[in-house]
């Protein structure tokens, strides 16, 4: 059979890969196959019409599913659809840009003479109001006290790792201070089964189980060999993800995770070996809140950014919002945590420039300007079109039901804020921060949260974006390996179902309308 050669470029590098094919093979094979990894939001089932590729010599005929995601004008222009072209001789195409820049460090520097510091402050020496004998010791002191010297902890590397459900990221640091040497970050290659975890259980559910374990440990393995390709290789690894992408890694049955009561197969830390390397993979609390937010929780807590500051009588707020919104409420040493689904309503457009969190804020300027309204329906004039938003690169096209999704997820959000609160006996002036995790969190407008009632009006001035805490977590995990002390956080955490929260209804139908509250 004659074979053809695929072109793969992609916008705004300079990046270009070469392979030869087959006639009948998809597109979004080959692209993988090159080493290069996509998303297929929708499985590959032609239904999302977000996989998009521009032809730029060569476009095959358009597929059925391909004329009903794209316009006759993007047709003509050779745009495709990944998952379903399959191009049929030599072509060359483009693939298009990330989205904003992923978030890796944030906010925070975590080096091993910051936790030291932490230390030294007064409230956390013997006898103060926070002095935790474990995080003191840990943070180097031995059990008398005495000082212990980071510079005593050998020579060498680990790796942290966060396993995000959209991205891999990887930094190998140095065990002697805790500076990053080197990062790795790809699209997490499990997208190509689909973007969310629920797609991503189906196929594991209907026995891809093993090839979704083996695609990602085989990330990790690549990641392993690019950090350490310097000569300098690490001697440990530490994962902070989701308890599903926990799940799918190392194959585990999510039969129970995704149905009530949502059983997962383990919550503790995992000792495993991925890419030749001792391998920890971190606890997490329940089906739905996972080692990634367990992560946040340790860095905050290790670090010392909450506890300083925490009596009894004061919380903290941490966020994670996503197609999953987890939420935890923290005090000195206890808390309560809870997700709510969000579904696609933080979903931006790839492509287009416009994201997930710029959603928050154009919604929040078309309730000012009266263009929509507190029930969340656009007026007359825009009511069947939608409306169209200003970008720095032409127009975007807000509809009704973009609008409604984004109404429906601030409300299951915001309705889970209200109960932690109820359940925990905690009132809003209790609070002390509020921690926004994750990417989403990062380029929030917090202002524009509180507006469309996302976030209590009380927390605007309390709330800070905090970056990848799940990767800064698992670096002060591995900061706890490395000193050999204990790694469990000090919270005693209660997981609530909010499905079962008599409550969840009714604060649901409250929080539906889009205001300040
Ligand atoms: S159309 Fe959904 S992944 Fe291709």
């Amino acid at each position: 059979m004659s074979r053809f050669q695929l072109i793969i470029r992609r916008e705004n590098t300079d990046l270009e890969s070469k392979l030869s094919f087959e006639r009948g093979e998809s597109l979004l094979l080959l692209c993988q196959k090159a080493g290069i990894s996509l998303e297929a939001p929708c499985g590959g089932k032609g239904i999302c019409g977000k996989c998009r590729v521009k032809f730029l010599k060569n476009p095959p005929l358009p597929q059925p599913a391909e004329r009903n995601s794209l316009t006759p004008q993007e047709l003509r222009q050779g745009i495709r659809l990944l998952c379903v072209t399959k191009p049929s001789g030599d072509c060359e195409i483009l693939l298009f840009g990330e989205k904003k820049p992923d978030v890796i460090g944030g906010k925070y520097d975590i080096c091993w003479e910051n936790i030291l510091w932490e230390a030294e402050c007064d409230n956390a020496k013997p006898g103060g109001t926070s002095y935790n004998p474990d995080i003191y010791n840990a943070a180097g002191h031995d059990k008398d006290g005495r000082a212990l010297d980071s510079g005593n902890i050998a020579e060498g590397y680990f790796i942290a790792v966060d396993i995000g459900t959209t991205t891999l990221v990887m930094e190998k640091r140095r065990k002697c201070d805790g500076r990053v040497e080197a990062v790795y970050k790809e699209v997490n290659a499990q997208r190509v089964f689909g973007a969310d975890v629920l797609t991503r259980m189906e196929a594991s559910l209907s026995g891809k189980g093993e090839e979704l374990s083996q695609i990602m440990k085989g990330q990790l393995e690549k990641g392993v060999t690019q950090l350490c390709n310097d000569g300098k290789k690490a001697d440990f690894m530490v994962i902070a993800a989701n308890t599903t992408m926990i799940h799918l890694l190392m194959n585990y049955s999510v039969k129970n995770l995704g149905r009530s009561p949502f059983i997962p197969e383990t919550l503790d830390e995992i000792l495993t070996e991925i890419g030749g390397l001792k391998t920890y993979i971190m606890p997490g609390f329940s089906a739905f809140v996972g080692g990634d937010i367990g992560a946040g929780l340790y860095m905050l807590h290790f670090l010392g950014e909450s506890k300083q500051k925490e009596t009894k009588d004061e919380w903290n707020l941490f966020i994670d919002l996503g197609t999953n919104a987890e939420l935890v409420l923290f005090g000195k040493d206890r808390g309560i945590c809870c997700a709510t689904a969000a579904g696609p309503a933080f979903d931006g457009d790839a492509g287009t420039g416009f994201f997930g969190s710029d959603m928050i804020a154009v919604l929040a300027g078309l309730l000012e300007k009266g263009i929509v309204d507190e029930m969340g329906t656009l007026n007359d004039a825009y009511f069947e079109k939608g409306v169209s938003v200003p970008l720095k690169n032409g127009t975007m096209q807000i509809s009704q039901k973009q609008i409604r999704n984004l109404q429906l997820a601030k409300a299951a959000v915001r309705s889970g804020i209200e109960i932690l609160l109820l359940k925990a006996g905690v009132e809003k002036s209790e609070i002390k921060q509020v921690f926004l995790a994750g990417g989403f969190g990062y380029y929030l407008d917090v202002h524009g949260a509180v507006t469309i009632g996302l976030l209590p009006e009380e927390l605007e001035e309390k709330t800070t974006a905090c970056g990848n805490t799940a990767l800064l977590g698992a670096a002060v995990y591995g900061y706890k390996i490395l000193t050999g002390t204990c790694r469990d956080l000090p919270l005693q955490m209660q997981a609530i179902n909010l499905a079962t929260e008599e409550e969840f209804a009714d604060s649901y139908v409250n929080y539906i309308n889009i205001q300040k509250t």
